[in-house]
């Protein structure tokens, strides 16, 4: 790992972060939520999760649960499910609908085999210890239960990235500036089977690639300006980038009609 990667690694696990700006209310995980409502196709991941719920009975836990998109999802669809949320940043709990509890997915605080399915959706990236918290992922499912991954291929958006590189370039006045800081890198799609496959002998990857076209800059410079709990990692000034951003995305959509930008998600199904 390079010097620079160990750093930004450090930045994208550090809890007094996640807790205490980037995750501390909702603002910047809508803005990266949101994004995908002018997706083609639309996969909406909670009614996806819901689906994949289908057959299961009883209790649910959601880790690194966010604001609490799929449990309320969840609170609709499916009543009859015991559901839990749990996540290491209080301010973002605020608004979930309970039972919820501030907890850290290494350490979960349910017993051995209590619930029958768990969900890391989006969060196993954010995890210092990623095998621990497959371990305890593992441990707290029923011996026939299971847990379902989230997270985005290393390719996802790369139109985002390419546009912030050729931003922080012009306000650095070089070529290319510095990358954006990936926050699922440590866990992308291409690296969470082999994290998962450690304790789950099927694991089934969904894959779900889409087109994001956007006729209007505000839901991408949002997107961008939703990484400013790591304004600090990106070696330009954040809000300079962001400014240059916009005109760069302004010039575009006024050439082109629109701006497009290649999305792959994707989720796994896990079971012993
Ligand atoms: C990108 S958000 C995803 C939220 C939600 N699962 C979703 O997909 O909409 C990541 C969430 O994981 C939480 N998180 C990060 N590290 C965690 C940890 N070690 N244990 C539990 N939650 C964690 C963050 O506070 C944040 O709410």
């Amino acid at each position: 790992m390079t010097e620079q990667s160990a750093a930004h690694a450090a930045a994208v696990t550090d809890r007094v972060r996640l807790a205490g700006s980037a995750y501390n209310g909702d603002r910047d995980l809508v803005a990266r939520q949101s994004l995908y409502q002018w997706q083609t196709p639309r996969h909406a991941l909670p009614g996806i999760v819901a689906e994949k719920l289908g057959g299961v009975r009883g209790r649910v836990v959601d880790v690194g649960c966010g604001n609490g998109r799929f449990i309320q999802r969840l609170r609709a669809d499916r009543p009859d499910l015991a559901l839990l949320g749990l996540d290491v940043a209080p301010g973002i709990l605020a608004g979930v609908p309970g039972p919820v509890a501030v907890a850290d997915a290494t350490r979960l605080p349910l017993a051995t085999a209590s619930v029958d399915a768990a969900l890391a959706l989006h969060m196993l990236y954010h995890v210092p210890d990623i095998p621990q918290a497959v371990r305890e992922l593992s441990r707290v499912v029923a011996r026939d239960g299971l847990v379902i991954a989230s997270t985005n291929s290393d390719r996802d958006k790369s139109e985002l990235a390419d546009l912030w590189q050729r931003a922080a370039g012009d306000v650095l006045g070089t070529r290319r500036g510095p990358a954006l800081i990936s926050l699922g890198a440590r866990f992308s799609l291409e690296k969470a089977r082999a994290f998962l496959g450690a304790e789950f002998g099927r694991v089934e990857t969904i894959e779900l690639p889409g087109t994001i076209t956007v006729r209007d800059p505000g839901p991408v410079i949002a997107y961008l300006a939703s990484h400013r709990a790591w304004a600090d990692q990106h070696d330009v000034p954040f809000d300079a980038t962001i400014d240059r951003a916009r005109a760069i995305l302004d010039g575009h959509i006024a050439r082109h009609g629109a701006f497009t930008v290649n999305s792959k998600g994707g989720i796994l199904l896990c079971r012993r």
